[in-house]
């Protein structure tokens, strides 16, 4: 902790404030001591201004529009790096050395399958059950075949569970995928790389094996990679909230997904380009009368991709996956009206007055829908690539959050604004 530098002054009284001391960025004001000593509570809904932990593993500079993890820039990660070796970052604290990158290629590529009777879990559901509700449910029911591995306290079981977790994800969402469109499941290859076997388990058939182009393997490893890790974003925050009780990681994980599920976070992959398609269907919608619908308070329509809680500049994500959305279409779908009409829209949104003002930019989600579809991707399976992403982000915070010694249950505090007390009055009475 720093020298004393703030005082927070409360009905003529002095609060002197301890400073959490960053590296990089926002400092904290430590206010533990705030409710004991002036019976007051800091007031912040949806945690805006209020950091609930520190963390070493990513830095957001929303004003310039950077993102690091581990101090490595995203460009860097997303040019240089797999996605697996991104993952090792996260969770090891360094990047990889070509031994170590193999050894937890290795580590994963054995633990690919899902115990048999899983099949019937899948059986289980409607045939046209999103994507998001059966991962997140396959999540929790692959936990009942590793309970000795859920003590957070065993640094050994909750490297297992992590390992389950990263090889047999793109597996459920694979086999979620093939229930929806009635074919076959497909079985891991362990000969693949682990983006390409996602990949030959999603369009692969029984029939034969399938040729993976190696350019949809790049373009998803980046794809990934873009989505790895955001900071206290609402589904890693969640993650860090229900594993603070001491939930195991599997179930800290599954709540993190209903948590990104969302349309105002992992699910505005899909709601933008259901407003991309929409636009493009209406011989009425231009994106002009998209952009007055989108400013028009008494419409609940927003410009979905565009926004961000920290982002006031691009989001860098953004930024690369637009330069990459061109590049793909190029060489894998040809071209997509949907990917004019986005980037029409992003240029009448950045000259007119009402995002300008509110900083409003697109963000990861505004043109990574039109790349999942280049690849093949039904709009349905988008926020599952999001979570195949975002998964070792969430599994390095609920690690960082359990060998973190400052980690208590989190239970945020409220202010009321309810009845003062009342005198019970019986039925009769009513
Ligand atoms: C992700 O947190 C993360 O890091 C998330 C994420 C990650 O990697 O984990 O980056 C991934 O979730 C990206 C965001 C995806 N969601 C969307 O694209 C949905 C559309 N965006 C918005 O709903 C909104 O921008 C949020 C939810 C992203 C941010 O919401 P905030 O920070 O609570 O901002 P706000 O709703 O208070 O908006 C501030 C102003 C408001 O106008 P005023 O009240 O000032 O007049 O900006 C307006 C909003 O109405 N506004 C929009 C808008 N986004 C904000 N107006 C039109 N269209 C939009 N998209």
């Amino acid at each position: 902790m720093a020298e004393t530098i703030a005082n927070l002054q409360i009905d003529g009284k002095d609060n002197p404030l301890d400073i959490v001391e960053s590296s990089v960025g926002n400092e904290g004001l430590d206010i533990r001591s705030l409710r004991a000593q002036h019976g007051v509570v800091t007031f912040d809904p949806g945690f805006a201004n209020t950091a609930g932990t520190t963390s070493a593993l990513t830095y957001i500079n929303g004003a310039e529009g950077q993102l690091m993890h581990r101090g490595y820039s995203i460009e860097d990660l997303a040019l240089h790096c797999s996605f697996l070796e991104v993952s090792y970052l996260l969770l090891e604290g360094s990047l990889p050395n070509a031994a170590e990158l193999q050894s937890w290629s290795d580590a994963v590529r054995v633990h690919t399958l899902l115990n048999e009777e899983m099949k019937r879990f899948f059986d289980a559901f409607p045939r046209d059950a999103h994507p998001m509700a059966i991962l997140s449910s396959a999540t929790n029911a692959i936990s009942t075949f590793y309970e000795e591995y859920h003590n957070p306290g065993d640094a050994a079981a909750v490297r297992e569970s992590a390992i389950r977790l990263m090889a047999k994800m793109p597996t459920i969402a694979a086999w979620a995928y093939k229930k929806s469109i009635g074919q076959p499941y497909m079985y891991p290859d362990n000969s693949r790389t682990y983006v390409e076997n996602f990949l030959a388990m999603m369009f692969g058939l029984p029939v034969h094996r399938a040729e993976i182009d190696p350019v949809i393997v790049k373009a998803l490893n980046v794809l990934l990679i873009l989505h790895a890790d955001h900071g206290q974003n609402c589904s890693t925050a969640t993650v860090r909230f229900v594993g603070s009780s001491q939930a195991n990681l599997f179930a800290s994980v599954a709540a993190g997904m209903n948590a990104l599920w969302g349309p105002l976070h992992g699910g505005a992959n899909q709601a933008v380009i259901a407003m991309l398609q929409s636009i493009h269907d209406d011989p009425e919608a231009t994106t002009e009368s998209c952009i007055a619908r989108a400013k028009d308070k008494d419409d609940p329509f927003r410009l979905m991709g565009f926004g961000h809680r920290v982002y006031k500049n691009y989001d860098p994500r953004a930024r690369i996956l637009k330069k990459y959305a061109d590049d793909v279409l190029e060489r894998v779908a040809g071209d997509d009206p949907l990917l004019e009409i986005a980037k029409g829209l992003e240029a009448a949104a950045r000259e007119d007055d009402y995002f300008i003002e509110r900083n409003l930019y697109p963000n990861v989600d505004f043109y990574s829908g039109i790349i999942f579809r280049a690849l093949g991707f039904p709009p349905r399976m988008f926020t599952v690539l999001f979570a195949l992403g975002r998964l070792p982000g969430w599994i390095a915070n609920w690690k960082e959050m359990s060998e973190d010694p400052l980690t208590r249950i989190a239970r945020p505090r409220q202010v009321y604004t309810g009845p003062a007390p009342l005198d019970f009055v019986p039925l009769g009475d009513r």
